[in-house]
């Protein structure tokens, strides 16, 4: 068990587009295990490559129902809208409302480079968006309707859904 480093928020690790993950080999199985470590000793869930100065795009996902690795995701369809809270392992401390779409289906590969299929509803489709967005250099803050208060993030906000 290896925990790297979580790239935070000023390092322009997190500003720049990743290249696609072309190998897939031992080196990517020990990022991939890393990233999960680290991911889960951070209590997140959800951890990209960029996060732990790795500009390839490769993502871990955990958001309670098991472990999900795409590589090379593309999101290939979007679905309805949801208003909620979101936070990032590289902001610490913050978190934010932000509008993402209810139901994603992301095509990727898996580990070992075979094509696969990802459809995410609810908070998972959030966690989806947000982490291929840190593939792209994109931030939550940078589409967020509003940052909320020290008080609002100890406390619960409505979330809506239409
Ligand atoms: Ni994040």
């Amino acid at each position: 068990m290896a925990i790297r480093n979580i790239v935070k928020l000023g390092d322009n690790t997190l500003r720049k587009v990743c290249k696609p993950q072309e190998q897939f080999n031992l080196r990517l199985w020990t990022l991939l295990k890393d990233m999960a470590d680290t991911m889960y000793k951070a209590e997140g869930v959800g951890l990209a490559g960029p996060q732990v100065g790795i500009l390839r795009r490769v993502v871990v996902i955990d958001v309670g129902d098991g472990l999900v690795e795409p590589i090379n995701p593309e999101i290939v369809s979007r679905e309805g809208s949801q208003c909620g809270r979101e936070g990032c392992l590289s902001l610490p401390g913050r978190q934010g409302v932000v509008t993402r779409p209810k139901k994603v289906t992301v095509k990727a590969q898996d580990r070992h480079g075979k094509p696969i299929e990802v459809t995410g509803e609810g908070f998972f489709a959030r966690a989806i968006c947000h982490e291929l967005d840190h593939l792209d250099g994109v931030l939550y803050i940078d589409k967020m309707d509003r940052e909320l208060t020290p008080e609002e993030i100890e406390g619960h906000i409505k979330e809506d859904d239409d």
